[in-house]
């Protein structure tokens, strides 16, 4: 990682691209900002676009379009690539024909154009191609890292809050883990409000919330990107904004707790795949995976859950 100059790397210059470089222009989280796109003239206009607003951004980011090797000098690359025209109708799991192809072609490229900094990866089904990146990039463990279940567990946490009248969601504790996709599942057996368990939370104040509807909030979590894309045909801030996060706290090597879909070996009772858990993130990439002990319940869909994604990544794989 450079000492002083900070890189960071967009694939894939869509919605969510875009909205990601949004992002880390007006937070000031890199010095160099780099994108590439398979339509590069696009991606040119793009950068232009974004240039013509750093006299109002807190800092100067140089925005540069570049071929994809061209972001192999980078700290991190953010990839947010997707075929076009391929709109999934009910589940993420549609898109893997389409990204799988596209990993295949750029992994390898960037691989030998010498890239040994970290991938954050949103690009869907987000497990399976985190893993996929994993095989193909030939870089650490800790060096690949998908936003999972970071959003997911966003989405829960703010549930949780409406049901506890309005509780600031960054004050709950919560996490989705598993899949980034249907089979994913609250640890509700870890759910904190300001650090007591939502157990004795809820004991405390039974007058006021009863006890909460956890499967129907949990639905609704694991859904709510579903609900956003039936509108607007498209998720984009939401996961734009991850990416920065993720980008932020990597560099400023924040080792904040985040969920994120990391490379199990032996966590959790899984291997051999990518799935959604708590993580200390800082400037390595994943410092430390964290070991909730999960209930029996939640423990047997997070293996099922895990079982699915490996399925996928056997198929992919051959
Ligand atoms: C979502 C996309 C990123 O859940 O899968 O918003």
């Amino acid at each position: 990682m450079s000492e002083t100059v900070r890189k960071v790397g967009i694939v894939g210059i869509g919605n969510v691209g875009k909205a990601a470089a949004s992002a880390i222009l007006h937070e000031n989280i890199a010095d160099e900002l780099y994108i590439s796109d398979i339509d590069s003239e696009r991606a040119k206009g793009e950068a232009w676009d974004f240039a013509d607003s750093i006299e109002v951004t807190p800092s100067r980011t140089r925005v540069f379009e570049v071929p994809l090797e061209g972001l192999a000098q980078c700290d991190v690359i953010l990839v947010s690539v997707t075929e076009r025209s391929q709109i999934p109708q009910g589940s993420r799991l549609e898109l893997l024909k389409g990204t799988a192809a596209i990993a295949y072609d750029i992994v390898p490229k960037l691989r030998e154009a010498g890239f040994k900094g970290i991938y954050v990866i949103a690009t869907n089904p987000c497990d399976i191609i985190t893993y996929l990146f994993y095989h193909l990039s030939g870089l650490p463990k800790n060096q690949v890292i998908g936003t999972g279940t970071a959003l997911d567990s966003m989405r829960l946490r703010r549930q949780i809050s409406e049901a506890l009248g309005g509780i600031d969601p960054r004050s709950i504790s919560a996490y989705m883990v598993g899949e980034h996709g249907d089979s994913q599942i609250a640890a509700w057996s870890h759910v904190r409000i300001g650090g007591q368990s939502l157990d004795e939370y809820e004991a405390e104040n039974s007058d006021r919330f009863g006890k909460l509807d956890r499967d129907k909030i949990e639905d609704t979590a694991r859904h709510f990107g579903w609900e956003i894309h039936k509108r607007k045909g498209n998720t984009q801030f939401g996961i734009g904004n991850q990416l920065a996060f993720f980008a932020k706290s990597i560099l400023n090597d924040a080792r904040n707790v985040t969920p994120a879909s990391v490379i199990l070996e032996g966590e959790y009772g899984q291997k051999d795949v990518a799935a959604g858990v708590p993580i200390v993130l800082g400037r390595d990439g994943v410092k430390e995976i964290l070991h909730f002990h999960l209930s029996g319940k939640e423990q047997e869909s997070f293996n099922a859950s895990a079982e699915l994604i490996k399925g996928y990544i056997d198929q992919t794989l051959a």
